[in-house]
């Protein structure tokens, strides 16, 4: 997949005709290693802006709000887009409220899907993909940027749009619940999104709509499930896995209590994280047929600490259902400590539940990858020293413009009790 991406925050200028928004952005990987190039010489943008002022009293506010776009054509060699977006006469720099976003055409519109610049969980599935779309060849990004009394803010945002298994009111098709995920402009691994949390999140999405298959992926068998996260840099699985908790035990004839899903990572993604799990609040608080009621968290984890069974409070507090973890196993340096905090999960686990009698613990892990080295194989060899049964539950194949397809590999690794 590509991303659209910022090279340095959007501002407002004067031109002869009035304010408009100026963006300099770029076109590459999660990894940021190679710039878009289409096949067919180029693909269509469009720059959109939306007046986001607050007060919809203020009628001169409301005059101008009708959307403001122009179109781009991002062509096979360039490195980088200066566009232009006009905005609304009359207004003074200061006093610019307003999002704008850049997608590509080739997105589909979607029925309830009102914010600008959404990627719906069924644009990266190839089995929700139609023959003739361009989907086919691979989805872009979009990224949406927010100006508040003039100055962007340097960050943008990711929209994911799941569907909810709801009718819209009209009883028109499914309703749509759109996460938004904040994460930086600049360089950053733990402060943005990558391809296999993208992929995963959607596929959990997807599979909400099908007992067996999310049976098999997140399997509900207490009422106060819980969710531990590593590596969780923005945090778009784990919330992912947060709002779609409750149908997803619904569909298994639970109803959630107490639910949870710690998220954890480095302290450098901890401020988008935290920014990110206060957002979905804000959505699912709005949406309270989602996932309202399940608590989201965030705490430090680093793996050098949890391999030596060093936790947080909250880390340590539970003996978690499922841990879940996307990306993690491209560095294998990293490797060791990883599957260190694993097994150290599992032995505390095993020392909160202390079963006696009544048989070994169990541990399951969801572990999504995107392969991108031979190297990171080294994975399958500790896992194994540690006593870790793995296997793929899921292969996705990610199309990727101009280049090779690539697939996400979505495993369960278990440990203890009764392995199948
Ligand atoms: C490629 S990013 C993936 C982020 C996220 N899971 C996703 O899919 O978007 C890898 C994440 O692992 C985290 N990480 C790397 N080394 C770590 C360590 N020693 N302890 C904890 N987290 C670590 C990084 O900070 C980063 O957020």
């Amino acid at each position: 997949m590509h991303y659209i991406r910022l090279l340095r925050p959007a501002k407002i200028q004067s031109s002869a005709g009035g304010l408009v928004a100026s963006l300099l952005f770029t076109i590459t990987t999660d990894l940021g290693d190679s710039f878009l190039c289409p096949d067919g010489g180029s693909i269509d943008l469009v720059v959109a802006a939306e007046d986001s002022s607050a007060d919809p009293a203020d009628s001169a506010a409301a005059q101008r709000r009708g959307r403001q776009a122009c179109r781009y054509k991002w062509k096979t060699g360039m490195r980088v887009l200066d566009a232009k977006v006009k905005l609304w006469p009359g207004l003074e720099k200061e006093t610019v409220n307003c999002r704008i976003a850049i997608y590509p055409t080739q997105q589909r519109p979607r029925e309830n899907s009102t914010p600008l610049g959404a990627l719906h969980v069924g644009d990266v599935l190839p089995w929700r993909i139609g023959a003739g779309e361009t989907l086919k060849m691979g989805a872009v990004m979009p990224a949406t940027f927010e100006f508040v009394s003039g100055v962007c803010a340097p960050v943008s945002v990711r929209t994911l749009g799941l569907g909810t298994g709801h009718t819209g009111g009209d009883g028109g098709g499914d309703e749509v619940l759109n996460l938004q995920f904040e994460e930086d402009i600049g360089e950053s691994i733990a402060r943005h999104i990558w391809d296999a949390g993208v992929v995963t999140s959607a596929y959990l999405a997807d599979a909400c709509s099908s007992l067996e298959s999310i049976r098999e992926v997140l399997p509900i068998e207490n009422e106060s499930f819980n969710v531990l996260e590593l590596g969780s840099g923005v945090g778009i699985l784990g919330i992912t896995i947060a709002s779609i908790l409750p149908k997803v035990a619904a569909a298994q004839g639970q109803t959630l209590k107490n639910a949870r899903v710690l998220l954890t990572d480095l302290e450098e993604a901890e401020e988008r994280a935290r920014s990110n799990i206060a957002k979905t609040e804000t959505t699912l608080a709005r949406n309270p047929k989602d996932g309202a009621h399940v608590t989201i968290e965030y705490e430090n984890l680093d793996w050098d600490e949890g391999r030596e069974g060093r936790f947080g409070s909250l880390a340590a507090a539970t003996p978690w259902d499922l841990v879940v973890l996307s990306d993690c196993t491209y560095n294998m340096d990293s490797l060791p400590a990883l599957v260190g905090t694993l097994s150290a999960l599992h032995a505390a686990k095993e020392h909160h539940l202390d079963t006696g009698d009544s048989g070994p613990v169990k541990s399951s892990v969801l572990l999504a990858t995107k392969p991108r080295h031979s190297s990171e194989e080294a994975l399958f060899g500790l896992l194994k020293d540690q006593s870790w049964a793995y296997r793929v539950i899921k292969e996705i194949p990610l199309p990727k413009i101009g280049d090779e397809n690539e697939i996400v590999q979505i495993y369960l690794l278990e440990k203890g009790g009764h392995i199948v």
